[in-house]
């Protein structure tokens, strides 16, 4: 797998991900505004993704600080921890990462100001390393699930593009397919920023996994006709009764696997877990620009030697676009997390698999 976030000589290396598949090349983030950017426009993207980079990010924020004072030191980190936190609302990954390194730092408050950044260096690095275990139990546990000519439904990029490792859901294929079983995805292209398109078959590409792209306007009729089994999607935060936001088109899958009785599962790390929320409804949905929507894939194309943009809507058309949609718990099958795999009821059993 080529590493998609890496901390490299004081910045943090990223693969640049509005550029695939048509190029693989690498933003370099030496300060948190072009970071923020980077989150901003999905240059880095996917919950566990956007995790790991808000932990790299806090240090980078701080590496420099001239505070001498614990005081002084602490404020100057909850700016950076701050303004990292508005880059994108939905995945609670970057929460959960932001507020690990604030506690890196509050429960060693007896520390001089250079064995603080160190201590946020080795916290950076910690939540790095785990994410990448993570995706290799999740793949574990999920390629269980998967059977003898198999055929998967996934949306959006839940793989290496959107982990240190080798994904959430594609974990659970990249699994499967290292036990030589042999099944086939389907990668829905996913709307409007077509991660599916873009991202999913070329990493499945590029590992070898049998992949057929289609439109998520499709599902319906592939699974009357008995060509999709099951599906795998990842999370970017579950509420504490299983409710799950994830890409925008998810839950209209779900609703489709019931009407069809096709398990949906999910498959997500205990960081994407926001058990403060009693439900989905809680859960904020990031609201995008109306471009994304009013403008084919959103970068210019060329026409008669000219650079123009991809128009599919009247100028001035209202449009809405929301980035992510709810999945009610009643319609997954199961979660599957790195500690094991979630049953209904869910309400009970997150706790029961998250406190292992
Ligand atoms: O807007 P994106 O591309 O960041 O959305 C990503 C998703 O919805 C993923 O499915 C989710 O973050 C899980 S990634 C392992």
């Amino acid at each position: 797998m080529i590493p998609t976030i890496k901390w490299h000589k004081n910045s943090i290396r990223i693969i640049d991900q509005t550029k695939l598949p048509e190029k693989l090349s690498y933003v370099y983030c030496r300060n948190i505004k072009s970071l923020w950017n980077a989150i901003k426009t999905l240059q880095v993207r996917g919950a566990p993704a956007i995790g790991v980079a808000a932990a790299f990010g806090t240090y980078l924020g701080i590496k420099d600080s001239k505070q001498k004072s614990y005081a002084n030191f602490k404020k100057h980190l909850d700016s950076v921890t701050k303004y990292l936190a508005t880059s994108r609302p939905t995945a609670v990954n970057l929460f959960w990462a932001l507020k690990r390194m604030e506690s890196a730092v509050s429960n060693n408050k007896d520390k001089n100001i250079k064995e603080l950044k160190n201590i946020l260096f080795r916290e950076a690095n910690s939540i790095f390393n785990e994410d990448r275990s993570m995706c290799r139990s999740l793949g574990a546990y999920g390629a269980r699930l998967i059977g003898k000519k198999d055929a998967v439904l996934t949306v959006c990029n839940a793989g290496a593009l959107a982990t240190s490792d080798y994904g959430t859901a594609l974990a659970v294929m990249y699994k499967a397919n290292a036990q030589h079983k042999s099944f086939n995805v389907y990668a829905c292209e996913t709307r409007p920023l077509l991660q599916g398109a873009r991202l999913t078959t070329w990493e499945l590409n590029r590992q070898k996994i049998d992949v057929t792209l289609i439109c998520e306007s499709m599902v319906a009729q592939l699974m009357k006709n008995k060509k999709i089994n099951k599906i795998f999607t990842g999370a970017d935060r579950i509420a504490s009764n299983g409710d799950t936001a994830n890409k925008i088109g998810t839950y209209h899958l779900a609703v489709l696997a019931n009407r069809f009785k096709i398990p949906f599962y999910v498959v997500a790390p205990s960081s994407t877990f926001d058990l403060s929320l009693a439900s989905g409804k809680y859960i904020p949905i990031e609201e995008r620009k109306d471009r994304e929507v009013t403008h084919f894939n959103n970068k210019p194309v060329i026409r008669n030697r000219i650079q123009v943009y991809n128009q599919i809507a009247p100028v001035g058309v209202r449009v809405e676009n929301p980035a992510f949609d709810v999945t009610s718990h009643n319609l997954i099958s199961a979660i599957i997390t790195e500690r094991g795999i979630v049953y209904p009821n869910f309400k009970k059993n997150i706790k029961k698999v998250l406190n292992k």
